[in-house]
């Protein structure tokens, strides 16, 4: 029997100013602002999104191997519960643990007819094509329409038709503030037909010090991901961030149930943003707010995803409750 391979389409819906336009007004917003953020789809250009790929390495970075290990457990309880025939996977990045899925998706044993189609979603560009790549030689007869797209943009504009099942792995949905995230689900509910199937991966709280260390790694990777954002805006926008006046402040915000990855002026300083049109006076102690990492707990979620729209089917967790996977359908 001939091997069928079929190249991955690759579907562009980022305009191509995106990079730049989009930059400009996140940056406007953002530095404008009090407190002053820096928004974090800005930190996976090619060096970001290399360094994240470390980051899943750390041995302080439990996330990645907890939520694996979810999957490898339990990937055939949910191809057993979902009977969706698409998978479209959102901040897809190298779908590594997605393998997983799909191989539990298309196994003679699920009783619902195979997946045939699988929609990574990202807005790093290079990182998204290495992995449509990668998968559809490995899946022979799956189709791979890959989209580069901004997932707080174009949730509207992801192929319909089958059943689909929406992955959202990573507990990238911490990286939401709180009213985004809620916006966020609200658009994703809308964007979806009722039946159709959520799996999000949330990373749950648990002891200060560990959740602390693994954004604080020992080997600096974390602080080096959090200041590429400086560089790119240095890049994009002709800024003059000199990364050795800032400090790496990362701090647990209990309140808001939060790390909170910081970025503080060790002296006072002007920065200019000619792209942005921008001058931006910082005081020594004032601090960049780059990304957030909101930790959950399993009935939390199951509130804000009804309030969303979606009725949880079942959510697992790894034996030592480090983190969550949570399938819900659309109602
Ligand atoms: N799902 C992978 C990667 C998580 S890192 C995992 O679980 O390991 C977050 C990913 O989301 C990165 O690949 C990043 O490029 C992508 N991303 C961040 N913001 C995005 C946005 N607004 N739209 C689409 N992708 C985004
Ligand atoms: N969503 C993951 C998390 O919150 C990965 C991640 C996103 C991350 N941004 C980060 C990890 C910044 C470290 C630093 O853990």
């Amino acid at each position: 029997m001939s091997r069928r391979e079929v190249e991955p389409r690759v579907e562009v819906l980022l305009d191509p100013d995106w990079a730049s336009g989009s930059l400009v007004d996140d940056v406007r917003r953002g530095l404008g602002g009090r407190p002053r953020r820096l928004p974090p789809k800005w930190l996976y250009d090619d060096v970001g999104a290399g360094l994240f790929d470390e980051i899943t390495r750390l041995p302080e970075y439990y996330p990645t191997e907890a939520e694996r290990s979810i999957l490898v457990e339990h990937a055939a309880d949910i191809a057993a519960a979902c009977d969706a025939s698409t998978l479209v996977e959102l901040g897809s990045g190298t779908s590594d643990k997605t393998r997983t899925l799909l191989d539990a998706f298309r196994s003679p044993e699920r009783p619902h007819e195979p997946l045939h189609r699988f929609v990574p979603v990202d807005v790093s560009d290079a990182t998204l094509r290495g992995a449509a790549a990668t998968l559809s030689r490995r899946y022979p007869g799956l189709a791979v329409e890959a989209v580069v797209g901004d997932f707080t943009l174009h949730l509207g504009d992801l192929p319909r038709g089958d059943r689909r099942l929406v992955a959202f792995l990573g507990s990238t949905i911490g990286n939401f503030y709180l009213e985004e995230r809620a916006a966020f689900l609200g658009a994703l509910a809308d964007s979806l037909e009722p039946g159709e199937w959520l799996l999000l991966g949330t990373d749950l709280v648990k002891d200060v010090d560990r959740l602390v260390a693994a954004y604080d790694d020992s080997a600096g990777v974390t602080e080096r991901f959090i200041r590429n954002c400086l560089t790119v805006v240095n890049r994009e926008l002709g800024a003059d961030f000199d990364q050795g006046a800032f400090s790496y402040a990362p701090l647990w915000d209990a309140r808001m149930q939060r790390v909170d990855m910081r970025l503080r002026a060790e002296e006072p300083q002007v920065v200019t943003v000619p792209g942005a049109d921008l001058v931006v006076e910082l005081a020594t102690g004032e601090e960049l707010c780059v990304e957030i990492s909101t930790k959950f707990s399993i009935d939390g979620i199951g509130a804000e995803l009804a309030e969303a729209g979606f009725a949880v089917t079942e959510t697992w967790t790894d034996p030592a409750g480090d983190f969550a996977v949570t399938l819900a359908r659309r109602t």
